[in-house]
């Protein structure tokens, strides 16, 4: 991201998403969040937000919320660690929500910049650099709706291979952290 024009950084207090362009009325609910929640939930310590500002236009063109979670339903992982681990679940980071403003998505959008990919990097990168340093933490995951799926392959995310994942409405998708 040229750091001229966007920059990445925490939520803060006077950031406004009532502009933010969802694109298609699924994602109401995660335009809602950003609006409502993400400020609350950060004085809570019940989330993490950063965000994507569109520094010349003045406009939020992207948004990340991470949580502390688990993957429960371990089975089609947890033959990694054989019989050392004997818990059915694992330490893990979740991405809670993301968003790109439909206008900045894709390189033809305003920004010709892979933002959605940013983002799940950035959350890589804290996951293994920052949390996995310090706590246990094996994976990272997310529950991924139906239009998603094949943007989180993309950036290198498994599917969980059971069939109930798999009839999910969002379905459990991970990262192990120890093979980035
Ligand atoms: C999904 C989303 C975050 C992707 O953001 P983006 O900035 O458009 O994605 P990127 O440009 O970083 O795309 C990375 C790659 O994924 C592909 N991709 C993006 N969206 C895709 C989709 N819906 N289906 C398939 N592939 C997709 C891109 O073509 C690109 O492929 P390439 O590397 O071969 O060029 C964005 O479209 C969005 O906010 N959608 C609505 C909300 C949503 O679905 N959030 C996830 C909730 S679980």
């Amino acid at each position: 991201v040229d750091e001229d024009e966007f920059i990445l950084r925490p939520i803060e207090d006077g950031d406004s998403f009532t502009s933010f362009k969802t694109g298609d009325a699924d994602f109401a609910p995660l335009k809602m969040f950003a609006r409502t929640k993400a400020k609350p939930y950060e004085k809570a310590n019940l989330a993490r937000t950063y965000v994507i500002k569109d520094q010349a236009n003045n406009r939020m063109a992207a948004y990340i919320t991470l949580v502390c979670s688990e993957i429960r339903s371990v089975e089609a992982v947890a033959d990694i660690d054989g019989n050392l681990f004997p818990y059915d679940q694992y330490p893990a980071v979740k991405i809670a929500r993301l968003m790109v403003d439909e206008r900045y998505r894709g390189t033809q959008g305003l920004a010709s910049k892979k933002l959605g990919s940013l983002l799940v990097d950035f959350a890589l990168g804290i996951a293994k650099y920052d949390i996995a340093a310090l706590v246990g933490c094996r994976f990272i995951s997310v529950d991924a709706k139906e239009k998603s799926v094949a943007f989180y392959e993309k950036v290198g995310f498994t599917l969980l291979d059971t069939p109930d994942n798999k009839a999910r409405a969002e379905k459990i998708m991970f990262v192990d952290l120890s093979k980035l």
